[in-house]
């Protein structure tokens, strides 16, 4: 299987094909994943929540994000690594070259911010730096305290412009994609419709380019799960065969259905 690049992800955008992301936090899961042949692994921060046991992605440091991102790296074959700029770890120019250079150093090649407006300062700074961005928009966990809970967002029309304006935006910043978390499918099918960069989607609908799920949440080691989610273990099933349940199904546009989908 050939590396996957930004030029296949926008190839998907061009040819309106899906693809698959994950999370993977270690090198057993990032090379099980690589091999199933999705095409972008998460070093997500909410390795604060699923490996660490925190309440919140808040705890998470720049060294664990880097560590995690060694590990990965390790274990990965062909798939694209984008890792997250953790909590405050870059909330100027200056601090945040010095976090993306500790990432990318670590084996990241895309690196995920989440923001506000002003955040398309420091995705201009870092992509002309050469480091690739993908804006997180929609829900925001480093925003938990603000927005009281893990809350769908853009509902309303103010929302819903506020959204999409960003989202053009941090495109015309730079942002290389366009992450989605928890908002209605008719604004992701918006914001992607708006956009030449590909958006991938958490809670976002059917519309967008990838999706993205935790790769824990879908091998059922999560309670409660949102009903964005579904767990791929049934009818046991091992885990590389889970996740590659969980390829096809968004390859083939099975998954998200109607269930697991949000409307305004
Ligand atoms: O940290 C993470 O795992 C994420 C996904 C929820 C998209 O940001």
């Amino acid at each position: 299987m050939d590396k996957v690049t930004l030029h296949r992800l926008n190839e998907h955008k061009r040819k309106k094909t899906k693809f698959a992301a994950l999370t993977a936090y270690d090198a057993s899961f990032a090379r099980c994943i690589s091999e199933v042949g999705i095409e972008v692994i998460l070093v997500g921060d909410s390795l604060g929540m699923v490996f660490q046991g925190n309440k919140t992605t808040i705890p998470v440091t720049i060294e664990q994000m880097a560590y995690h991102t060694e590990c990965v790296s390790r274990g990965n074959k062909q798939s694209l690594i984008m890792v997250d700029m953790p909590f405050l770890s870059g909330t100027n120019n200056s601090e945040a070259i010095i976090s993306a250079k500790k990432l990318m150093q670590a084996g990241a090649e895309v690196l995920k911010l989440e923001g506000e407006l002003d955040t398309c300062e420091r995705i201009r700074y870092l992509t002309g730096n050469g480091i690739p961005v993908c804006a997180h928009i929609g829900l925001m966990p480093q925003f938990i305290h603000q927005t009281s809970g893990y809350k769908i967002q853009g509902k309303g029309k103010v929302a819903y412009e506020h959204l999409l304006s960003k989202a053009i935006a941090m495109e015309k910043a730079g942002a290389a994609l366009i992450l989605l978390e928890c908002i209605p499918e008719e604004l992701a099918e918006a914001i992607d419709d708006s956009l030449n960069v590909p958006t991938i989607g958490i809670g976002a609908g059917s519309k967008v380019t990838g999706q993205i799920l935790v790769l824990y949440d879908i091998i059922g080691l999560t309670n409660n799960l949102p009903r964005f989610v579904k767990n791929f273990m049934e009818n046991g099933k091992s885990i590389p065969e889970a996740i590659e349940a969980y390829d096809k199904a968004v390859k083939s546009e099975i998954f998200p259905n109607s269930e697991n989908i949000y409307s305004a």
